[in-house]
């Protein structure tokens, strides 16, 4: 598949899985990750699709400069692996959604952070909370979902975390 080609697959299927993710948390409340803010475009989509949740992301860089991106107490700067010790303290409730869009075009690098993400991320969300990534992530005991029909043909992972 031709590099355009990919993308438009790639966000369709982001957009299709994010919608599908919300529709399965309507009603319990707490926040969403967006894990991997980059320029902010799932984010946004997040932001106006459930327009009442909090929302905090996460990326290597400075808080973003936008008029409608998140503010600072809505952001954690630098690497996941540091930041992820702040975020309890910060939000004081665990996420009922998390979006990992983490991935590279470093296969190595994105399996072990793919791991990593695995044994780290559950101790940040609810029970029966939905993880959606773009890389899979073996969370030990999540239950894989089916992507939505509207999604385009391409890899995303879509999980509900043990009911408790
Ligand atoms: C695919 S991009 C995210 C795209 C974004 N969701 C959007 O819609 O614009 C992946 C992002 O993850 C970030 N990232 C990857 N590994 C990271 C790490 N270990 N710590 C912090 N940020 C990381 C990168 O800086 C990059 O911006």
């Amino acid at each position: 598949m031709n590099r355009l080609d990919r993308m438009i697959a790639r966000l369709t299927t982001q957009r299709a899985c994010l919608s599908a993710a919300l529709a399965l948390i309507t009603d319990i409340p707490g926040p969403i990750l967006e894990i991997g803010y980059g320029k902010g475009r799932s984010y946004d989509f997040l932001r106006h699709a459930a327009p009442s949740r909090e929302i905090y992301a996460f990326d290597h860089d400075g808080v973003p400069r936008t008029s409608w991106g998140p503010d600072e107490d809505h952001f954690f700067a630098g690497d996941f692996r540091q930041a992820f010790g702040l975020v309890l303290e910060r939000t004081g409730v665990r996420a009922v959604l998390a979006h990992c869009d983490i991935g590279s075009e470093d296969e190595a690098r994105d399996a072990e952070l793919a791991r990593w993400m695995a044994g780290a991320l559950p101790d940040l969300m609810a029970t029966a909370s939905i993880v959606v990534s773009d890389r899979e992530l073996a969370i030990a005991g999540a239950r894989s979902l089916n992507l939505p029909e509207d999604a385009s043909d391409f890899p995303y992972f879509m999980v509900r975390l043990p009911a408790g």
